[in-house]
């Protein structure tokens, strides 16, 4: 399919022997997969939407034997398609024609978590003989552990393994209960922490990554500051799975906040979303961790596809589920929706700035509706947040906003965008996508990390349409140029958007990928087709 689709031709690599497979199941036994069954799920994306041919997937447990299957492929001129969770969005995680899939799933153990110093340091800021912060004489400085871990490692489980020891991972995405970190780093996962934690360009210190000849670069280093020489690992840090194979992960881990709130609030439009968003970063200051929105299409789809429930629509009547706000309960839900989080280390003090951020929003008309919802289990017996009805399961508002991406597959085809862009225009993409698209598409809806300023912009169908694909592409890369935004702010290129990164990257700055893939992978095995365009 993809093949026809794309125009696509199978590069030379050479096809898979008798021999090949009988090298494989010598070096790695039981672990040398041909199944068709099994094969089956590793050759199909998420989305069900690319498909390749694979007949063998080989499950390594180790960084030498990721090394031999490397040096044997190389040797061999077979093709690899590296795989972790295969959550990826964008077509990257599995094999357009026959390639070798090369499984992370295996190399699932953590190496080693180290604290550092396992508690708070507290320290009084002076400047000039008085205090610098204000009120505030002392301030918390959170000291994060170093985490240590093969790269098939299941996100959720190593937040699991750390909120243990009083860690947390530094991203979190919807897809953690399966995707792996040695993906995440693979596709610079962004998510819904980055507001807060940054990117992980900043919080992995070091990698463990095998080359496409089978040599181990080991970066693997926990230092916080290593200048010596060019930051090689950075170069992985997105590659997608085509310029090594990452192994191992040395990544920086905060300590899991004290107090965790979140608030689900209703707007009148995008205006009203971009203005909250301003108030709140200047009244939340540090403790705001994310910043997410959704449109009403997209609550629809959550209702309609998952049976969730829209928190903040309500009747006055209905007491019993008084989730609703004193302000103006709405019958009909809002066309915007927020969803903010804070995160801090004194649940008085987090509460206190929530509570004056949503009484400003409310009275100045940014926000209509709203519900609160609480981690912490001893504010239950405390008053309402400024009259607003508490949640206490945090993870029923956050559910509204992180299964959007599984409510759109219920709902048909779906064409998927994922671009940065000034967040004034941010929702002008999904109004004008609307406008020409009219009734050739079934829904056209916008959600996203505004706090990040990236928009997913999703579309679906019936069933897949080249000529709905020719109406929305170029036109949404196009528009995103005009911009200056980024046609992939964090799903990556893949197989599906490597055509179009001319729109965010000048000629030189792909030339010079180029070159770092020629000289990296110099019979270019590892994910042919995939991030950088086909020469012509
Ligand atoms: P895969 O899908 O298996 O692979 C992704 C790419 O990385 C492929 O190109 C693959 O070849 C390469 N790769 C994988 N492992 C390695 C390795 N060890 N070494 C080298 N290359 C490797 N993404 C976001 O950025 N933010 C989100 O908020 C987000 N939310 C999501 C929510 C849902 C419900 C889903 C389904 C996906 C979401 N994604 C999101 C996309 C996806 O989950 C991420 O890109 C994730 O990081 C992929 O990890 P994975 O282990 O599944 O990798
Ligand atoms: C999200 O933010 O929900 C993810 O990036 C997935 C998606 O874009 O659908
Ligand atoms: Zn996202």
């Amino acid at each position: 399919l993809t093949c026809e689709r794309y125009g696509l031709r199978r590069l030379p690599f050479s096809r898979l022997s008798r021999d090949d497979v009988a090298f494989f199941q010598g070096l790695l036994p039981g672990r040398a997969c041909t199944d068709p069954e099994e094969l089956q799920a590793c050759n199909v994306d998420w989305l069900r939407s690319v498909r390749g041919c694979s007949e063998l997937l080989l499950k390594p447990k180790t960084a030498a034997e990721v090394s031999q299957v490397l040096r044997y492929c190389h040797e061999r001129n077979l093709a690899v398609s590296p795989q972790g969770g295969n959550t990826g969005l964008v077509g990257g995680s599995v094999p357009v024609f026959d390639e070798i899939i090369l499984s992370t799933a295996l190399m699932n153990q953590i190496v080693s978590f180290d604290p550092v110093s396992g508690k708070y340091h507290r320290h009084t800021v002076h400047r000039g003989g008085t205090f610098f912060w204000g009120i505030s004489l002392q301030q918390d400085v959170c000291v994060p552990g170093i985490l240590v871990c093969q790269a098939g490692c299941i996100l959720e489980q190593l937040n699991e393994y750390l909120e243990e020891r009083g860690f947390i991972m530094p991203l979190d995405l919807g897809a953690k209960g399966s995707c792996h970190i040695g993906g995440n780093v693979a596709t610079n996962a962004g998510g819904l922490r980055l507001l807060r934690y940054g990117s992980l360009r900043g919080t992995v210190l070091g990698l463990e990554v095998v080359l496409a000849d089978g040599t181990v670069l080991d970066c693997l280093a926990s230092l916080r500051k290593d200048n010596t020489g060019y930051d090689l690992k950075q170069l992985f840090i997105g590659s997608e799975g085509t310029l090594g194979v990452i192994t191992a992960i040395s990544i920086l881990c905060p300590q899991k906040p004290k107090a965790v709130n979140l608030a689900f609030l209703g707007c009148q439009d995008f205006s009203r979303v971009q203005e909250a968003f301003t108030t709140c970063r200047t009244m939340l200051g540090e403790i705001l961790s994310a910043y997410e929105f959704m449109d009403e299409k997209c609550m629809e789809l959550v209702e309609k596809h998952l049976g969730l429930s829209n928190p903040v629509r309500g009747t006055r009547a209905d007491n019993s589920q008084s989730i609703h706000l004193i302000y103006s309960p709405s019958l009909s839900g809002s066309p915007f929706y927020v969803l903010i989080e804070t995160s801090g280390s004194n649940s008085t003090h987090d509460e206190e700035k929530l509570n004056s951020f949503l009484e400003q929003a409310m009275t100045s008309g940014l926000v209509t509706d709203g519900t609160v919802a609480v981690d912490d289990k001893k504010i239950k017996a405390r008053t309402r947040l400024i009259g607003i009805p508490l949640i206490f399961v945090p993870q029923t508002l956050w559910s509204l906003r992180e299964r959007i991406t599984e409510a759109l597959t219920h709902d048909g085809c779906v064409y998927k965008y994922d671009v940065s862009l000034p967040v004034g225009k941010l929702y002008d993409l999904v109004t004008d996508m609307r406008a020409r698209l009219g009734q050739s598409a079934k829904n056209v809806v916008g959600y996203g990390h505004l706090g990040d300023g990236n928009l997913h912009l999703n579309i679906t169908a019936e069933s897949y349409s080249h000529s709905l694909l020719d109406a929305i592409e170029p036109f949404v890369y196009e528009w995103t140029a005009r911009y200056n935004g980024s046609i992939s702010a964090e799903h990556g290129l893949g197989f599906k958007k490597k055509q179009f990164i001319q729109y965010s990257k000048p000629n030189e700055a792909v030339f010079l990928m180029q070159r770092f893939k020629a000289m990296l992978d110099p019979k270019g095995i590892l994910n042919p087709y995939k991030t950088l365009p086909s020469s012509p």
